[in-house]
């Protein structure tokens, strides 16, 4: 479906641990466009309703979080950003399956979702967006020109995010976080509203024995094959 935006749009949707969040960085960062770490700004929603000890029953109260959220991503110069939450630099924080757990509660709330849609919208500028989610290519940008469904095993799931952790001094149990991967997988497949699932022109790629370069090459591929790239 061809859109009025002048640039290019990009959706790459699919669960925890599937290499969603690393192959994006990698595609802008190519490209020089603008990435979209939508799982981010639900982490964040949930890590700032923790601290401010908010019930997590409460789908309102929440709402207001999503609403206000006082964040800041701030370009890196060896690559990537650094997350500030109202002056904190929470970037290793929001990362933990925890807080990936409390997110994807928060994330099953209507109201959130609908408090954070505009947010991401603003994403999409020129000459290009990269948008990283579950809901990318179903809900917030269904015109995108381009989309990708990643996903893996859990265990391979479980085994990349381990050592994702590990890299950045986080130590984790990788049982523990095939336990959790699968009841996240549970909860934003089934929630009743945006559910994890590939947009019905998603290209869909099944990664569990492919490496990085390896599917870069295919979304590459992708965008060269509809004249993007
Ligand atoms: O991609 P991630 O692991 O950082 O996302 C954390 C949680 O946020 C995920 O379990 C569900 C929720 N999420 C969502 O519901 N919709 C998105 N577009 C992105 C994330």
């Amino acid at each position: 479906m061809m859109s009025d935006r002048k640039f290019p749009v990009l959706t790459i949707d699919g669960p925890g641990g599937s290499g969603k969040g690393t192959i994006c960085q990698l595609i802008a960062k190519k490209l020089g466009w603008h990435l979209l770490d939508s799982g981010a700004l639900y982490r964040l929603t949930a890590l700032a309703a923790d601290k401010h000890g908010v019930d997590f029953e409460n789908e309102g109260a929440i709402e207001v979080i999503a609403k206000h959220l006082d964040v800041q991503f701030l370009p890196l110069e060896k690559g990537g950003v650094e997350v500030v939450l109202e002056g904190e630099v929470v970037s290793d924080e929001i990362r933990t399956e925890a807080v990936g757990s409390i997110a994807s509660k928060a994330a099953a709330y209507p109201k959130v979702r609908r408090a954070l849609l505009e947010r991401q919208h603003a994403f999409a500028q020129g000459p290009g967006l990269v948008a990283d989610g579950r809901d990318m290519g179903t809900i917030v940008f269904p015109d995108a020109e381009v989309k990708i469904y990643l996903t893996a095993c859990p265990e391979e799931r479980a085994k990349r995010r381990y050592l994702q952790l590990k890299e950045k001094g986080i130590e984790s149990n990788i049982e523990l976080l095939l336990e959790e991967i699968q009841a996240r997988d549970d909860r934003d497949m089934n929630r009743a509203i945006a559910p994890l699932k590939p947009a019905i022109d998603a290209l869909i790629i099944e990664s569990t024995h492919m490496s990085i370069e390896q599917v870069m090459d295919a979304v590459l591929g992708e965008l060269e094959r509809v004249s993007l790239i």
